[in-house]
């Protein structure tokens, strides 16, 4: 088979340029941005270097190349030509240098080898299955359950366990979708291409509704995505979630008449010029994108998407499907048991991206399941003795254990899919918007929930809550499009002070006026960006929370215990989607925090608050500029900054390590599982704990930018907690803890098995630089991780490996790469110039 695709290489550059492997051995790559006037041909003639092709679907964005030897003198060029752009752009002098002929280059970017970094969001924890009392079904949904199938001759044969369509064990607990069936809304027309290890075209089940034309393996540079390693199945059972076809094979996917596409990126190293070409493959053809993976979920992972994929997504959101925007669809991550957070993932916390945590078939909140004030909205997965029946590899195939996030993600893109087929034009934003309109809020006492301004609710453990397919589509209907997005970026605003320790935290306001909203053409608040510079000896003691003017408390970032990167955040962008509806105007804080006394310290160095909505006049609007590398080369201002002691959330009264405290309730949650809750001296009766302070109680703020007002004893009170709970009882809780010791103990002896089977392996594949990386990364990071960091990777590294898997599975995956890159990535090596400085220019 790999004969065969190599026979189609040729083809594959013509089709759709630079698409074949290129050999970082000997060659060293960079990427140009030209402008319309320049061409490839003539500026690889000027720096005597080889013109390797477009980039994907990035107009004007080119990878050239240079044999390895200059790379000193790729280097020299890339620096020199950063700058001239900066002396230019510096002396405003635009157009004055046309006679230099490098003056098309917009931009340039030295390219870093493939690496490993991204993971298939399997579930953490198998999950027994078979445990339900069949016996139990509700006669009503039996009743549903028949007339579908009789009246839309529904005879796949495992229908009727594929519960998170029509749940008859635990009614209302599905995606609520039989009902558009019966309408005629099956995604007709509708494609979504499953970027992930490849899709089974041979399948029977996947077979009729596949897209051939929206296809393409990057991994081994071919156009069939078809699985080739022993696990690569991930990916054919998300494609079955979404369009299994109505046959006598397996299920049915929600949305089983629209068209399924593979993209195969997850079966080896990919390089940042595959990725963006992949996530913009096809892009007027396939509507949906389909994302069941992303950094590795081990709470100490902090990583984001390199420039080129984040100008391949904003490519995508204003050129794909016809300037409507590819709907970019993310599964949230499985991380939670870690003190994972889908914030410190750049592409669950992208506005671009619709983010998806689990709910399981009981309506309970997964342990894996991350949270964050990014996550949109939670759809149907594994948990509570189920988990997601689907179709597999192979002719006739069909799975019963697929899990985690993974499996939450393609049933919210099938749904999209089917508000598509019913309404084509909506664009990226307006299905952003239908989704927080008509998801439904669950758990709604569980003390996580916050009720907007705009009446809707919003928790950080269900985003606006879970998917009903039914709902949404009905409003996709009739829904009137939003006018174009608009943007407000406030300076960047200095605080350079250092976070205190304990309860209080370090607060800096910025005030949003109507004059800002009036010049920013902007009319109403969708998602908000916080781009900040926190120096810390260690990144997973700091916490941040950003409050509204109207009082609405996003958790941006959560203490992290297996976080020990002494790095803070560089230039990192946290979202949140908390503030959807809300009023702009008025007084923005951002509340630091670093709530252990240790001997771990940092400073809060500066930020930038980014509010994205909707536009007042639609036509003076123009799109957003492609992001760029932050070179430092921005106004500034000296921020308003005060200390406060207003802490975040419940009282937490015994020592950390107790699981009974473990209280991560990111919300004001009422302190209902605290043991002894202490209660908020309030000075002033009717302030509620989740209300920003009023402007009397609010701490002195001394707006000099330089100096530190005292904190008030005033002001509330209320305990901060950081463990998590998993969103589970108490009881629950002691047992996760006492089972992941257990567990962690025992994977401890594995691990070391592991390890020296890997040592093993190394003196094998010696030539291969991946594996090369790999040692590096783990030699670097070891020391800082220490002992407990070491092992609680390993474990997650097994989890992932037995997560429903066959034995046979299990123990034979000497020859797949990912594998390896599971347990050890705690960071992206920083490959650019400018070091990590990726964030996105007003
Ligand atoms: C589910 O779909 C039905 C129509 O099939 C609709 O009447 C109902 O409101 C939807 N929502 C729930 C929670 O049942
Ligand atoms: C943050 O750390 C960097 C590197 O250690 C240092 O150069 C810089 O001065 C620090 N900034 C602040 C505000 O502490
Ligand atoms: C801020 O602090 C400085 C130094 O302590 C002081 O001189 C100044 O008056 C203060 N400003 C306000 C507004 O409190």
């Amino acid at each position: 088979m790999r004969f065969a695709i190599a026979a189609t290489l040729g083809l594959a550059g013509a089709v759709a340029g630079n698409l074949h492997p290129r050999s970082q051995e000997s060659r060293d790559f960079f990427a140009l941005h030209l402008d319309d006037t320049t061409s490839p041909s003539h500026i690889a003639q000027v720096l005597g270097a080889r013109h390797e092709g477009q980039i994907g679907e990035l107009d004007g964005h080119h990878t050239f190349s240079l044999p390895r030897g200059q790379s000193i003198e790729t280097d020299t060029l890339l620096d020199d030509l950063r700058a001239k752009r900066k002396l230019r752009r510096r002396s405003g002098a635009i157009d004055t240098q046309s006679d230099d002929p490098l003056h098309g280059v917009l931009w340039s970017h030295k390219l870093a080898p493939a690496r490993q970094r991204l993971h298939k969001r399997l579930p953490p924890v198998s999950v027994p299955y078979e445990t339900l009392d069949k016996r139990k079904v509700d006669a009503q949904a039996a009743a549903a359950q028949k007339n579908v199938m009789s009246t839309l001759g529904i005879n796949d044969p495992i229908f009727k366990e594929q519960w998170h369509l029509l749940n008859t064990l635990q009614p209302g607990h599905d995606l609520n979708v039989t009902g558009l069936w019966l309408e005629g809304i099956t995604g007709e027309g509708i494609a979504t291409a499953v970027v992930d290890d490849g899709l089974d075209m041979d399948s029977n089940d996947l077979k009729p509704n596949y897209f051939a034309e929206g296809s393409w393996d990057f991994n081994e540079g071919g156009p069939d995505p078809r699985p080739l390693l022993l696990d690569d199945k991930h990916g054919t059972r998300c494609c079955g979630e979404i369009s299994a076809s109505k046959n006598d094979v397996c299920g049915v996917g929600v949305a089983y008449d629209s068209k399924i596409a593979g993209i195969r990126i997850l079966s080896k190293p990919i390089d940042d010029v595959d990725e963006a070409a992949a996530i913009n493959y096809g892009y007027q053809k396939n509507d949906i994108y389909s994302c069941s993976w992303g950094p590795i979920d081990d709470g100490a992972t902090m990583d984001a998407p390199g420039i080129l994929i984040k100008r391949a997504m904003a490519n995508g959101i204003q050129k794909g499907r016809g300037g409507k925007g590819s709907v970019f669809v993310f599964a949230a991550g499985n991380g939670a048991l870690y003190g994972d957070n889908c914030n410190f993932d750049g592409y669950t916390n992208s506005i671009y991206s619709i983010t998806v945590g689990a709910i399981d078939r009981q309506g309970n909140h997964p342990t894996y399941s991350e949270s964050c004030s990014a996550q949109l909205v939670v759809a149907y997965s594994s948990g509570s003795g189920d988990a997601i029946h689907t179709t597999d590899v192979g002719a006739d195939k069909c799975f019963s254990g697929h899990g985690g996030t993974s499996a939450a993600g393609p049933l919210a893109a099938g749904s999209v899919a089917l508000a598509l087929s019913a309404r084509p034009e909506l664009t990226w934003r307006d299905l952003q918007h239908i989704m927080v309109e008509t998801a439904v809020p669950v758990s709604e006492d569980d003390g996580s929930w916050q009720t907007l301004p705009s009446g809707r609710k919003f928790s950080h453990d269900w985003g606006f809550g879970k998917v009903d397919t039914y709902t949404m589509v009905q409003r996709a209907k009739t829904w009137e499009l939003v006018k174009p997005q608009a943007w407000f970026n406030s300076p960047w605003l200095r605080v350079h002070q250092a976070i205190p320790e304990g309860d209080q935290g370090l607060l800096s306001h910025y005030t949003v006026t109507e004059d800002h909203m009036k010049k920013a053409n902007f009319a109403k608040l969708e998602h908000v960006t916080v781009t900040m510079n926190v120096n810390h000896t260690r990144r997973g003691d700091i916490s941040v929370e950003l409050r509204s003017p109207g009082g609405i408390v996003s958790y941006l970032s959560v203490a992290r215990r297996n976080d020990n990167m002494a790095t803070g955040y560089n230039d990192w962008t946290f979202m949140s989607v908390a503030h959807w509806g809300e009023s702009a105007l008025g007084e923005w804080s951002v509340i630091v925090r670093d709530t252990d006394k240790n001997e771990n310290t940092g400073s809060f160095v500066d930020w930038r608050l980014n509010l994205w909505g909707e536009a007042a006049d639609g036509s003076k609007q123009p799109l957003h500029p492609l992001p760029e590398e932050n070179d430092d080369d921005h106004p500034y201002e000296d921020a308003r900054v005060a200390t406060t002691s207003v802490a975040s959330s419940p009282v937490k009264t015994g020592a950390p390590e107790n699981p009974d405290d473990h209280h991560d309730r990111p919300v004001n949650a009422k302190p209902q599982e605290t043991p002894t809750p202490v209660p908020e001296p309030k000075p002033e009766p009717e302030t509620k704990p989740d209300s920003i302070p009023t402007e009397d109680q609010k701490e002195p703020t001394n707006t000099s930018g330089g100096e530190t007002a005292s904190p008030s004893p005033s002001s509330s009170d209320y305990i901060s907690s950081y463990l998590p709970t998993f969103g589970t009882s108490k009881r629950t809780q002691v047992w996760i803890y006492a089972s992941f010791a257990m567990i962690v103990v025992f994977f401890i002896g594995l691990g070391v098995y592991f390890q020296l089977q890997r040592v093993k392996r190394r003196r094998t594949t010696a030539h291969d630089d991946y594996e090369f990386e790999m040692i590096e990364d783990e030699d670097e990071t070891q020391p800082m991780a220490g002992a407990s960091g070491r092992t609680q990777r390993r474990g997650g590294e097994l989890y992932n490996a037995f997560a429903g898997e066959s034995d046979e599975e299990m123990f034979s995956d000497d020859d797949e790469p990912y594998r390896d890159g599971l347990a050890n990535h705690p960071e992206r090596p920083s490959d650019d110039e400018s070091p990590d400085r990726r964030q996105e220019k007003p």
